[in-house]
């Protein structure tokens, strides 16, 4: 199952119990969920039955658990999540290595930017990867309760601005000093195409923001208005790295070339999560 760990051990007994009340709120992952929620219900090594009992039913009314814990891992790292703020998926664990590898080829003291950041795993990924040669990182959100999170994640050095986005990334580059200096900048930004979100499960369109999913008609509104940036933002051989589905990666291609810029679709191990590649050439 993505997304949790387990540290306690619940008696058997109490699991199979709670995992049998949470398959039938409809939970597929019931047995490791029963486990987590015991798991974060227990204070100074003893379990608060009225903590768990409360954790169990806003389980049962839908609430995603990485909501309720507080967190999610994501590639080996424990990321501060809440309610009201978009999870970051595992599928992203793509760009941040396509992310980190970008970074570790940008040479001295890269400058780096995670747009539409949320609660940062981005960033908080490259802020774990590479110690020995630190780049100068900036993450942006428009939503306070994202950037919230993004703040516990993250080191303090690592600038974090609230904007509206795409407007506002020039200012907040001119204000950090990097207008035209970004070596990398990475992006999940909301690419789910409007009239599609109604079909994504429960748990995101009731407990996620509406806006951290729909990327307008055809889900690309805010992947444009990032490629339509990169010429002032991006430093010459400067690389953005989008996340996207493949076939809207595909359909963006022509957007980013008739830009004059360099670009190409890098596809995850399954096929299924693509990276779309805007480089500014010389
Ligand atoms: C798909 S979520 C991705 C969050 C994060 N990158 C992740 O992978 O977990 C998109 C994010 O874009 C933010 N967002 C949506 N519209 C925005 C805008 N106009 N300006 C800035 N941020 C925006 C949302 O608040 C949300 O956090």
């Amino acid at each position: 199952m993505p997304g949790w760990s387990i540290t306690a051990e619940p008696r058997a007994c109490d699991v199979t119990e709670l995992a049998a009340r949470l398959r039938r709120a409809g939970c597929v992952f019931a047995e490791d969920e029963a486990r987590i929620l015991t798991d974060a219900a227990i204070c100074d090594g003893v379990l608060d039955a009225d903590l768990l009992e409360t954790l169990v039913r806003r389980r049962e009314l839908g609430e995603p658990p990485e909501h309720i814990v507080g967190y999610v891992e994501f590639a080996g790292l424990r990321l501060s999540v809440g309610p009201g703020v978009f999870i970051p998926r595992q599928r992203s664990v793509f760009l941040a290595s396509s992310t980190l590898d970008a970074v570790r080829d940008a040479g001295e003291q890269p400058v780096v930017v995670e747009a539409y950041c949320g609660v940062a795993p981005i960033a908080s990924v490259i802020a774990a990867g590479v110690d020995a040669r630190a780049p100068e990182l900036i993450v942006v959100d428009h939503s306070p309760a994202a950037l919230t999170h993004a703040r516990r994640n993250l080191p303090a050095a690592v600038r974090v601005e609230r904007a509206a986005l795409p407007g506002e990334m020039d200012a907040v580059l001119r204000r950090a000093g990097v207008l035209g200096s970004v070596d990398v900048m990475a992006a999940v930004a909301p690419y789910v195409p409007g009239t599609l979100r109604d079909l994504l499960p429960a748990e995101a369109t009731d407990h996620e923001p509406a806006d951290s999913h729909d990327g307008g008609p055809d889900g690309l509104d805010a992947v444009r208005g990032l490629i339509d940036g990169a010429r002032r933002w991006c430093s010459v051989r400067g690389v953005m790295l989008l996340e996207c589905h493949r076939d809207q990666a595909t359909a963006a291609l022509p957007h980013a070339a008739d830009r004059g810029l360099d670009c190409r679709v890098r596809l995850s191990d399954d096929g299924q999560t693509a990276v779309l590649e805007v480089r500014v050439p010389r």
